[in-house]
């Protein structure tokens, strides 16, 4: 970032909102660039954590990057701290899905009012960026917002983020692109020449087209995962390999591999919140989303079958003790919103079964208070110990690369559901246990429909 000649704003310091994965990522990510940030947050006790480093997302490399950044990386309350007169203030609050699935904006609305009240005066030297994923219309309406507030029109930037949790400062720091929409140029320049570490391709255009670009992103991404997943089962009734026929179909380079991979379905906040998002949007404007729609019935109809399946496997759940492997939603992060793996657990809870559970990230305290009645032990052996069925939710190597003879030794029963079509079929067949992927009609034969 260069010295600009502002008066007000201080062209040194960043402000980003919100201390959750896209706050905390672009908070670090702004910092190792050299730039000076002050992260702000409602909650004190992640502040707390947030100032010693310990961050309450896994995020490989996030904590040490922060370390390195040192004392250009602050942490503060927005109770406590007034808005301060920041060159850009990234705004990166949770937006969750509200009523009939439309995000909920309050916690933004709550920033632009803390922005406006702050003892510093925002004008058209200060950048607000919008990094949260907001529907089309909502930058703008933010700068109407502000300018109703305060008198002064102050640039509001949409730059959604395309971070993928596991591998988040890696895509801060290498993004696939830069997407900036702005009613400003020069705001729009000024955002551009602050990422200028990067040398991804930039889309500059108005704040609509990039905010519905964000979800477009994720729509897509989950449209493909549910394509494959009923690809999948087909693919199993006829008898045919659904990897193999996946792999051949994405070998086309006009589709190529990635968000292929079928399995118990898409979760995590960001797929699924955005998908119901769209359903909602399109059913305002009267536009129904109908690819949307099957989108997510695929996806809930892989959760179901896995439930199906176990039921029918084990003559009923009552009482039957299942290990569920895997609550995160997806390997190599902790986060369990949205997660295929817990939602089947909860399930099974609510049908008596007695379960056990397994993750390589997500410890008891993660957990709502309403899980209680899940246990989780140490190690994926041990909640396999005595389980008279165990189901494969989420990919996490301890679990692929469990010895299956071992596991045949400390179950009850012999029925392995894999929902991420990860073990191995004749290990498990060699070891006498009785391997069903989703969609398997060995178990569920004939009763697809009723599923
Ligand atoms: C996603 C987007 O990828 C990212 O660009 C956006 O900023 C936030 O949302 P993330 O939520 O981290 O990122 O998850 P992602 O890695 O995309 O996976 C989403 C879900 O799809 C997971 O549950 C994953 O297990 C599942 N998935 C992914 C599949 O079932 N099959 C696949 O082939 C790929």
């Amino acid at each position: 970032m260069t010295d600009g000649a502002r008066d007000t704003a201080d062209a040194h310091l960043i402000a980003v909102v919100g201390c959750g994965y896209v706050g905390l990522v672009t908070a670090v990510g702004l910092a190792e660039q050299g730039m000076r940030v002050r992260a702000f947050d409602v909650d004190p006790v992640r502040l707390a954590a947030c100032r010693e480093l310990r961050f309450p997302i896994l995020e490989p490399g996030l904590e040490h990057a922060a370390r390195l950044a040192g004392e250009r990386l602050t942490f503060h309350d927005v109770h406590e701290e007034a808005w301060p007169d920041a060159a850009f203030t990234f705004i990166a609050v949770p937006t969750p899905q509200g009523e009939a699935g439309y995000p909920n904006l309050s916690m933004f609305r709550q920033v632009l009012m803390w922005i406006a009240d702050g003892q510093s005066r925002a004008s058209s030297e200060n950048v607000i960026v919008v990094r949260s994923t907001v529907p089309p219309g909502t930058a703008r309406w933010a700068q109407a917002e502000i300018q109703r507030l305060m008198g002064e029109a102050v640039p509001v930037v949409a730059n959604p983020e395309f971070l993928q949790e596991g591998r988040a400062l890696q895509d801060f720091r290498e993004p696939s692109r830069i997407l900036i929409g702005s009613e400003n140029r020069e705001a729009a320049d000024r955002l551009r020449e602050l990422m200028a570490f990067t040398s991804a391709p930039v889309v500059i255009t108005d704040t609509s087209t990039a905010e519905l670009a964000k979800y477009g992103s994720n729509a897509y991404l989950a449209m493909r995962i549910s394509f494959a997943n009923e690809m999948a089962r087909l693919a199993e009734r006829e008898g045919a390999d659904p990897l193999v026929m996946l792999e051949a179909v994405g070998l086309d380079p006009r589709i190529g591999s990635r968000y292929l991979k079928p399995g118990v379905g898409y979760g995590g906040s960001c797929l699924p919140k955005d998908v119901a998002a769209l359903v909602s949007m399109g059913s305002a404007v009267n536009e129904p989303m109908e690819l949307m729609r099957a989108t997510q019935e695929v996806n809930d109809l892989q959760r179901r079958r896995i439930i199906r399946t176990l039921a029918d496997g084990l003559d009923g759940l009552d009482g039957r003790r299942v290990a569920v492997l895997g609550l995160a939603f997806k390997p190599g992060t902790n986060d369990v919103r949205d997660s295929p793996g817990l939602q089947i657990a909860r399930e099974l809870l609510t049908a008596g079964a007695d379960v056990v559970t397994w993750d390589a990230a997500v410890t008891p305290d993660l957990l709502a208070a309403n899980d209680a009645g899940l246990s989780i032990t140490n190690d994926a052996l041990e909640a396999l110990r005595g389980a008279d069925a165990a189901v494969l939710c989420t990919e996490w190597p301890e679990i692929v690369d469990l010895d299956l003879s071992r596991v045949a030794e400390v179950m009850e029963g012999t029925l392995l559901v894999d929902g991420r079509y990860a073990w191995d079929r004749s290990a498990a067949s060699d070891a006498g246990l009785d391997l069903v992927r989703i969609g398997s009609p060995r178990v569920v034969d004939g009763t697809a429909a009723t599923v």
